[in-house]
């Protein structure tokens, strides 16, 4: 992973993605030591962020890091300069680019001219960092992640894209549900595909909710409409009304079925506020989760790890 981008799940092998979860959970339980003194990190964002942004600048410097973040109107990405420039020149400041971008494609102009490794903070197409966080949460929650269900509710977005690459790497079974128009791409699907292939994970793609929860280990879902769809937002709101998690579907799972969302929620919406809130949410460990995987990221890209540790996967 050292020195690589991290712009999809689809770039690491599941064996990287083991590593990371076992260096996320060593952060996690204390037993890590690592420093990453005189190396820095750009958070270069085009769309607003909580988590992100503070997950990633709290794990640079808590791992005695340095940090610099660029909102949306600083860095005027193709707009005060090219993306090709930006990238040259912050190269030459930092060790490593963090940016959240509208488009995937300016990510991988990014990529292409940046002469550190580039992590994917969120893009229409993907949300990676998310995913790995996510896998961690699932694997802390039930002790596995091989052969588990996951359903995802809702709209086929970056964040579906990455949770179905991410489960069908580590052999996880994933089941979608959403309405025609809004299923995940034939591309992430292909590739998902592949990787099922070897892992043994099943991918259901259907448009009718009971299908996807029944036998759920895991009900995920996120917002409607993304960052960057706001105009969309009523159409979006008809198309998916139907595909809301309440109480009622998540009955439908498992008994010990978990409840994701990556945040932020739109209450009401996607997800109603009692089970947002309820017993089977694990919402806000996710949020504290991306702080451990960020740091286990940053740890392996920027090969700051002093003390080998023994593997938990
Ligand atoms: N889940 C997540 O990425 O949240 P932010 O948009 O607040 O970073
Ligand atoms: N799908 C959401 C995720 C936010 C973390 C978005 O892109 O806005």
């Amino acid at each position: 992973m050292k020195g690589k981008d991290l712009l999809s799940v689809s770039d690491l092998s599941s064996e990287e993605v083991d590593l990371l979860l076992s260096d996320t959970l060593s952060i996690k339980t204390g037993g890590w030591l690592s420093s990453l003194s005189g190396r820095s990190l750009a958070l270069l964002f085009e769309k607003p962020s909580l988590r992100t942004r503070v997950s990633f600048e709290m794990a640079m410097r808590q791992l005695g890091g340095q940090v610099i973040y660029l909102s949306p109107d600083e860095v005027g990405l193709g707009i005060r300069e090219p993306v090709a420039d930006v990238a040259r020149v912050i190269s030459r400041y930092v060790d490593v680019i963090a940016a959240r971008t509208n488009s995937h494609q300016t990510l991988e102009l990014l990529a292409e001219y940046a002469s550190v490794p580039v992590i994917n903070a969120l893009s229409d197409r993907e949300h990676p960092c998310q995913a790995l966080a996510d896998l961690f949460t699932i694997y802390e929650k039930k002790g596995d992640l091989n052969g588990l269900n996951l359903a995802f509710i809702g709209d086929g977005n970056n964040v579906a894209n990455s949770l179905l690459l991410a489960a069908s790497l580590v052999g996880m079974n994933f089941r979608i549900a959403s309405p025609a128009g809004y299923q995940v791409s034939d591309e992430i699907l292909d590739l998902a595909r592949d990787y099922a292939g070897e892992s043994g994970s099943d991918i259901l793609c259907t448009q009718e909710l009971e299908q996807a929860v029944a036998g759920a280990d895991i009900v995920y879902t996120d917002v409607w409409t993304s960052m960057g769809q706001e105009d969309e937002v009523e159409k979006r709101r008809r198309a998916l009304a139907g595909y809301q998690v309440n109480g009622q579907l998540l009955d439908l799972a498992k008994d010990d079925a978990i409840l994701m969302h990556p945040l932020p929620a739109h209450r009401g919406d996607e997800v109603t506020d009692d089970v947002l809130d309820g017993p089977a949410s694990v919402v806000f460990d996710q949020a504290e989760n991306r702080l451990h995987l960020a740091k286990a990221l940053l740890d392996r890209m920027l090969g700051g790890l002093e003390f080998p540790l023994s593997s938990h996967f």
